[in-house]
């Protein structure tokens, strides 16, 4: 599948591939954690400017699949390449294909001691040699983006858990990343700080931001989802557009699993 969108990143001095072209390309990739065994012959291309959309019940291999994309758990076999290169075992070079890529988690790990906006400018000063003065208007100029401007003095315990995820999404995307993931990013918020969350990814999407997002949430996926990939033991089982996979899933076990999730 072809999306056909603007250049998500025009500040960043690396040229960008074409419009569609892969991004993130997961091939015949396997896990196991001892006798586990819980990423099974996983395939999945991420295109240039695609939101994926990751669904599937608890202990799927969802997270692990997040983690492998940035190297954060190793892989049995297989490859992953991210825009054309494939993600090395460990050294600078992992250094800097793992700085490609974005990752804002379920709880929203920002340095308790630090202000938002250094929490915000810390990456691009310490790996992106940026000077301070640039980090700084960087900062503020993606503080403002995902509107909590007005805290960038503070610290994160002043924030609520909605605001303190939009700055872990201004964070990451100081980085200038190609891709960025998402695992379960409101799951840990109060109801009514969802929306403030899912509204700012969204945007994201809207302007061509390449992205892999586990959730649940139905209304982010028909939204901005261009596909959805459902797992379940391991295995990705099906992948459809969303209006497709939410009203018409194939499988028997995405069948099972929507019929539970939509009935509350
Ligand atoms: N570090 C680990 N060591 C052992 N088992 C793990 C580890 N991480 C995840 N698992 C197991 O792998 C499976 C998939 O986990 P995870 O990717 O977190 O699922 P999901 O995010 O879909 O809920 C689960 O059964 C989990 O217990
Ligand atoms: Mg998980």
């Amino acid at each position: 599948m072809i999306h056909m969108t603007a250049d998500p990143n025009p500040a960043q001095t690396s040229p960008q591939p074409a419009p569609g072209r892969p991004l993130v390309e997961i091939t015949n990739v396997d896990k196991h954690f001892g006798e586990f065994h819980a990423l099974k012959d996983i395939t999945l291309t991420v295109h240039h400017g695609e939101v994926v959309v990751v669904i599937g019940p608890s202990g799927s291999g969802k997270s692990t699949l997040c983690r492998t994309i940035n190297r954060l758990e190793t892989i049995d076999n297989g490859t992953i390449t991210i825009d054309g290169k494939v993600l090395p075992e460990e050294g600078a070079q992992l250094a800097q294909l793992r700085s490609d890529v974005g990752m804002v988690f379920q709880s929203f790990n920002l340095f308790a001691h630090k202000t938002i906006l250094e929490n915000v400018t810390l990456g691009p000063i310490k790996v992106r040699k940026l000077g301070k003065a640039d980090a700084d208007a960087l900062a503020m100029d993606l503080l403002t983006r995902v509107g909590v401007e007005h805290q960038a003095q503070k610290f994160p315990a002043q924030l609520s858990g909605g605001q303190q995820q939009r700055v872990a999404i201004a964070r990451a995307l100081a980085m200038k990343p190609k891709v960025m993931l998402f695992d379960e990013p409101t799951s840990a918020l109060d109801p009514e700080m969802i929306n403030e969350v899912l509204d700012v990814m969204v945007e994201l999407a809207q302007d061509g931001m390449t992205m892999v997002v586990v959730t649940h949430e139905m209304g982010f996926a028909r939204k901005a989802a261009n596909r959805v990939a459902f797992m379940a033991d391991g295995e990705i089982v099906e992948v459809a557009e969303p209006e497709t996979f939410f009203t018409a899933p194939r499988s028997e076990r995405a069948k099972d699993f929507l019929s539970k999730i939509l009935t509350h």
